[in-house]
């Protein structure tokens, strides 16, 4: 290993920080954290915690120091990026933002390269993150990044949809709750669109491994970082949740027109699926990341172990996930049960 860092994470404790802050520690590095202490609790004896709301001032809780870089998984908008830079006051050496693929503009056209188009706010400036200004948001802290750190001290990390053990959106793992019922009570799974189209997703632990990879080696620059490397597909994903979750449940693959006759809403309902004319999100292009050493670990090893986390749920999250602390309700993915055996009905009805 390189010498041990200085690591102060901004965040730290719900599921890409928690990862990437096991890793830093496992890898010997010190590390502080800093956030509101609702997340998590108790996690991370080894680290030094500082409670502080990145909303408010930050420069009671961000004394001493230095550190050699902040890892920042919590800013959403861009005074979040620059009230830290100002508490900081010049005693951190790097700036990585974890930031998203969400940045890019909506008729970006695929594959999506980190020169891309990105999303503007369509209004006035607004620091309500919602479906439509969560991107564009985005983009703006990265913009704060560079002026704040300059780019030559900037990593900006641009995620696709991050999966495994402790996500707590419900997406990817809708799919492993879905395959787990199916191997308890049996039956047809419905499989959406087609079983060739591109799917992307990340570990969140290849994600943090590759991460601080950068960390140490001093990485900068702007990365798309999806997976796996090498590509995968709708069809290999769910016939591998099939085969490692519940060998005995049929696919049944609905097509395109007949879920959006049927008013499915692609990624919200059915996780993941996107029709083939808005699918830019799975077609990022990872070049420049796989160049700087990212490596993905086999598809059937994130979803049994996102199996073996949900097992270690209490009963009702490990059927749905439960809200993240501090924020507001916001709605389930996934297709209820009863739906989606009425739309596995009608298209065998045909
Ligand atoms: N999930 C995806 O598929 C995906 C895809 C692309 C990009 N991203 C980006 O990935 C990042 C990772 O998020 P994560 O939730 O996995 O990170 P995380 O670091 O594991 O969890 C979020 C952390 O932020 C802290 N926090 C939240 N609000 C705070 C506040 N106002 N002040 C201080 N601390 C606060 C939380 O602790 P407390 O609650 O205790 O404060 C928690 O420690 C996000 O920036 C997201 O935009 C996610």
């Amino acid at each position: 290993m390189t010498r041990p860092l200085k690591l102060l994470v901004l965040g730290g404790t719900r599921f890409l920080g928690r990862h990437l802050v096991d890793e830093a520690l496992r890898r010997g590095h010190a590390v502080t954290l800093l956030h509101r202490g609702l997340s998590g609790p108790g996690l991370f004896a080894g680290a030094e915690h500082r409670i502080a709301d990145r909303n408010g001032d930050l420069a009671a809780a961000l004394h001493g120091g230095p550190w050699d870089v902040a890892i920042d998984t919590s800013a959403y908008v861009p005074r979040h990026v620059a009230s830290l830079a100002a508490a900081l006051a010049g005693r951190v050496g790097r700036y990585q933002l974890v930031s998203t693929v969400s940045v890019y503009a909506e008729d970006a056209p695929a594959p999506l390269a980190e020169d891309s188009p990105r999303a503007r706010l369509a209004g006035p400036a607004t620091e309500a993150v919602t479906g439509e200004t969560y991107g564009a948001l985005k983009a703006l802290c990265e913009d704060a990044a560079g002026q704040a750190f300059g780019a030559g001290r900037c990593l900006i990390v641009r995620p696709g949809l991050i999966v495994g053990p402790h996500d707590p959106t419900g997406r990817f793992s809708w799919w492993v709750r879905r395959f787990l019922r199916a191997a308890a009570v049996g039956g047809e799974v419905l499989a959406p669109g087609d079983p060739d189209a591109p799917v992307q997703f990340i570990d969140a632990r290849d994600l943090a491994a590759w991460m601080l990879d950068q960390a140490e080696a001093g990485g900068h620059g702007t990365f798309n970082l999806a997976g796996p490397v090498g590509g995968t597909t709708m069809g290999a994903l769910l016939e591998t949740a099939r085969a490692q979750l519940s060998p005995a449940a049929r696919l049944t693959w609905l097509s395109e027109a007949a879920l959006l006759e049927a008013g499915v809403s692609p990624w919200t309902d059915l996780p993941l699926w996107l029709p083939a004319a808005q699918a830019a999100l799975h077609r990022t292009a990872i070049g420049r990341a796989v160049a700087a050493g990212l490596a993905t670990r086999p598809l059937a090893e994130t979803l049994r172990d996102t199996a073996a986390w949900l097992a270690t749920l209490p009963g009702d999250e490990a059927v749905m996930p439960a809200t993240p602390p501090g924020g507001p309700p916001r709605p389930q993915p996934g297709l209820p049960a009863a739906t989606e055996l009425a739309l596995l009905a009608a298209w065998n009805r045909r």
